[in-house]
């Protein structure tokens, strides 16, 4: 591995920061169901005793933590950090009136960072939509979020420009066109001919919104480097009929490519265009300047990487357990790998695989922000300890890929940076989902414990990847 290699971890503010109520903080999508859960269990006692996510007001409250998180990092060996800004940090209302208790919060956690070497990589928006935004104007559907987004991302660059030199902008986004509601408070119903030209609008929407922060972060912070963030659903034909070979070109096309042509390109693809036609939508004329300015062209590509799915004509079973935002893709299972116990595949070549997809394909700096083995299975013992080795094995394969990748492929690829590297509330509303190297203990005031995998990671970031054990 190059010595610059970013060794860290990933997180995201809604999951992981906390203090929901603290420093002057507005209302967030999340934090909304957290308020209407709390008004329900008034008169309904159960959800308490449930562990699915219904209260976001603390999460691994890293708000009250980030000196002794940080100084854990530390002593792992991290060079990179990510996490995200939650808008209404900033922004309460998301537009309007700027926070300055928010500005200072995440200035001191930036520099508390760099202080002690790490690299802050920093998402702009990790699905915490402010609530008033999606009140006055459906979240992403409104011209007025893009506004609002604007402002925000200038104020992000001018305040902190000096501590961070790595930016994300959307996470996830590719997901964007399956899931055109989320982010909106706005429903429209699959089958009524109003749902493509809103889910194209939505989409453009974000589009113009990652445009425009890479525009502006180049503007503005001209040593910094932005990228885009995507899902990878890296899918293979579940046999070689060429219907089923069909069927996973469209699929990868459809989740990742689409998405990526239009990042790198500036132009939605000639397909695309006749879809979006065809819709009665013209997103595909508008804002091509924007999106199309030599400063808009983002400097990499990162991505998440947890499994890969088989596609093909026969129907073998999308996997039960698996009711995840990532498995939405109704992908079947593969009949070669293993699953963990959270019923994701669990494919290390895969990363090998798409980390040469992705750089034949762009020739840009790939960075991996999120991959990792989120399960139930850590137990916290009586000398508080936590035994993982199904995580230090999961990562083991990974990082071997992942060297592979980069040492024998010629891969550049910026770094790695497994997700929840301190637990934090799952995605798919559980928190006890994990995948940190540092346990978390939510029911005594989110004390901190190291896991095995704390260790066995330390030693691999000391070595440069070298050492990962047998
Ligand atoms: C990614 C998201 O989709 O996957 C994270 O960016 C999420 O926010 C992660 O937590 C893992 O998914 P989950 O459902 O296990 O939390």
């Amino acid at each position: 591995m190059n010595r610059n290699f970013l060794w860290g971890g990933s997180t995201s503010a809604f999951q992981f920061e906390g203090g929901s109520n603290e420093g002057g903080k507005g209302i967030s999508f999340y934090d909304a169901i957290t308020l209407s859960s709390k008004k329900a269990s008034e008169s309904m006692e159960s959800w308490m005793g449930s562990n699915k996510v219904k209260d976001y007001s603390t999460t691994s409250d890293f708000y009250h933590h980030y000196k002794e998180d940080i100084a854990l990092l530390k002593e792992m060996g991290f060079s990179a950090f990510r996490m995200s800004i939650a808008w209404t940090r900033i922004f309460p209302d998301g537009d309007g009136r700027v926070n300055p208790e928010g500005i200072h919060f995440y200035k001191d956690v930036f520099k508390t960072l760099k202080d002690n070497n790490i690299e802050p990589v920093v998402t702009l928006y990790h699905w915490d939509m402010p609530q008033s935004l999606i009140d006055r104007y459906y979240g992403w559907y409104g011209k007025e979020t893009i506004e609002a987004f604007k402002k925000y991302v200038d104020v992000c660059f001018m305040e902190f420009k000096d501590y961070v030199k790595y930016w994300l902008t959307l996470n996830e986004n590719n997901l964007t066109p399956m899931l055109p509601s989320f982010g909106t408070g706005k429903k429209v119903s699959k089958d009524s001919p109003e749902y493509l030209p809103f889910a194209y609008e939505v989409y453009h929407n974000t589009n113009i919104a990652h445009f425009y922060a890479v525009k502006r972060c180049h503007e503005l912070i001209p040593d910094a480097k932005i990228g885009c963030m995507i899902a990878s659903s890296l899918a293979y034909p579940l046999t070689s009929a060429p219907e089923d070979v069909l069927l996973t070109r469209n699929h990868n096309q459809k989740l990742t490519y689409d998405y990526l042509d239009l990042l790198t390109t500036g132009r939605y693809t000639p397909k695309n265009c006749i879809e979006i036609e065809n819709s009665g939508s013209d997103i595909h004329k508008r804002d091509v300047d924007l999106f199309t300015h030599p400063l808009s062209k983002m400097d990499f590509i990162s991505f998440s990487y947890y499994y890969s799915v088989c596609v093909g004509e026969e129907q073998n079973a999308a996997d039960e357990n698996a009711q995840t935002m990532q498995m939405m893709y109704m992908a079947l299972k593969n009949p070669r790998l293993k699953q963990s116990s959270f019923g994701w595949t669990i494919d290390p070549l895969g990363i090998r695989i798409l980390l040469n997809d992705l750089y034949d394909r762009y020739q840009l700096p790939l960075m991996i922000v999120e991959n990792g083995l989120g399960v139930k299975d850590d137990v916290l013992t009586e000398d508080k300890q936590v035994h993982d080795p199904y995580r230090v094995e999961y990562l083991r394969q990974h990082i071997a890929a992942i060297k592979d990748a980069v040492d024998t492929d010629h891969v550049e690829c910026l770094g790695y940076l497994p997700w929840g590297c301190i637990d934090l509330y799952s995605a798919s509303g559980d928190r006890e989902k994990r995948y940190g190297f540092i346990y978390v203990d939510y029911d005594d005031n989110c004390k901190r414990y190291k896991k095995d995998s704390f260790y066995w990671y330390k030693k691999v970031i000391e070595s440069n990847g070298e050492e990962l054990g047998d």
